[in-house]
């Protein structure tokens, strides 16, 4: 990659040491994933969407950027307030596609252009700290941008449209045209891999790396070019150090099997492990 890419890396203020960025991931993205992906060299985590309503208390000692959903202001300021010294970045989800979003009308069936800008509008006043919005490939999506303009200081597209979901080509021209649309800087999201980030770096500022990162948070250290050793025992000893739930555990060392000859093989037999010793037991990893 040409020296010109990293000649200016800064959301605002925030000064990030590359242009690799965990996406934000629900499932994927509990604190001791957060703080593998960190450790590889990843320049900024995500949490996933949390609800500014939520009393659950976020561990944030990976600093990472807290992504909230919302369909009005209700409790984002004190929300804000609570964590604001713990975080580098707020970032709204304006792209969910899930039938959940849908039946609460937030993510990308937030369509009240109004209410959008109130919720931006209070984020911004609630914090000094940059602010970001994740946003899909909708009919609003350049709405969203003109009035993000005037609030935010990056922003975030996965342009797929909801229907897609998740599978289907991202559409790349669409992307392109937010870029040109805009003087903010733009995180790409939507299947960056290690053969294509460089091609996409030329034309956006930041990517976000999502599934390619899940049980498997060394790409980051692979794409900054760093040998670095990350391992699910790694990931084990952080989620023990954090008291993650078993089950939280389980799902992340079938994530871990990716990577591994005999996968399949691997995977039939987690499925029945019940602790955490018969996980280590199973001399997979
Ligand atoms: C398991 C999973 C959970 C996700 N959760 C969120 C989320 O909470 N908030 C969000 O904005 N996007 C979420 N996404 C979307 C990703 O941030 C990303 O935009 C999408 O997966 C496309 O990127 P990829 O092809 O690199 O995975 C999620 C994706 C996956 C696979």
């Amino acid at each position: 990659m040409g020296k010109e890419i990293y000649a200016m890396i800064k959301i605002k203020n925030l000064k990030l040491k590359n242009r690799f960025l965990l996406a934000p991931m629900l499932e994927p993205n509990d604190i001791a994933f957060r703080m593998l992906s960190k450790k590889s060299g990843c320049a900024l985590t995500y949490t996933g969407m949390t609800s500014p309503l939520s009393q659950k208390e976020i561990i944030l000692d990976d600093r990472p950027a807290i992504q909230i959903f919302a369909n009005s202001e209700e409790g984002i300021e004190d929300f804000i307030k609570k964590y604001d010294k713990k975080v580098k970045l707020w970032d709204l989800n304006l792209g969910c596609p899930s039938d959940l979003s849908k039946k609460l009308g937030h993510g990308a069936f937030l369509k009240d252009i109004i209410i959008i800008e109130r919720i931006i509008k209070k984020m911004r006043s609630s914090t000094k700290k940059p602010i970001t919005i994740k946003i899909r490939k909708t009919k609003i999506a350049f709405k969203i941008l003109k009035i993000a303009e005037k609030y935010v200081d990056a922003i975030a597209i996965h342009p797929r449209t909801i229907s897609q979901g998740y599978s289907g080509e991202p559409d790349y021209e669409f992307a392109l045209k937010i870029k040109k649309a805009t003087l903010l800087p733009v995180i790409f999201s939507g299947n960056v891999n290690k053969k294509n980030v460089s091609k996409i770096l030329n034309d956006f500022d930041f990517v976000f790396i999502g599934r390619e990162a899940i049980g498997n948070p060394k790409i980051f250290s692979e794409l900054i070019g760093k040998n670095s050793k990350i391992t699910f025992s790694q990931y084990l000893k952080l989620a023990k150090k954090y008291n993650l739930p078993f089950r939280q555990i389980k799902y992340q060392a079938m994530n871990f099997t990716k990577g591994i000859r005999a996968a399949k093989k691997a995977r039939k037999e987690l499925i029945s492990v019940k602790n955490i010793k018969d996980i280590e037991s199973k001399q997979i990893f």
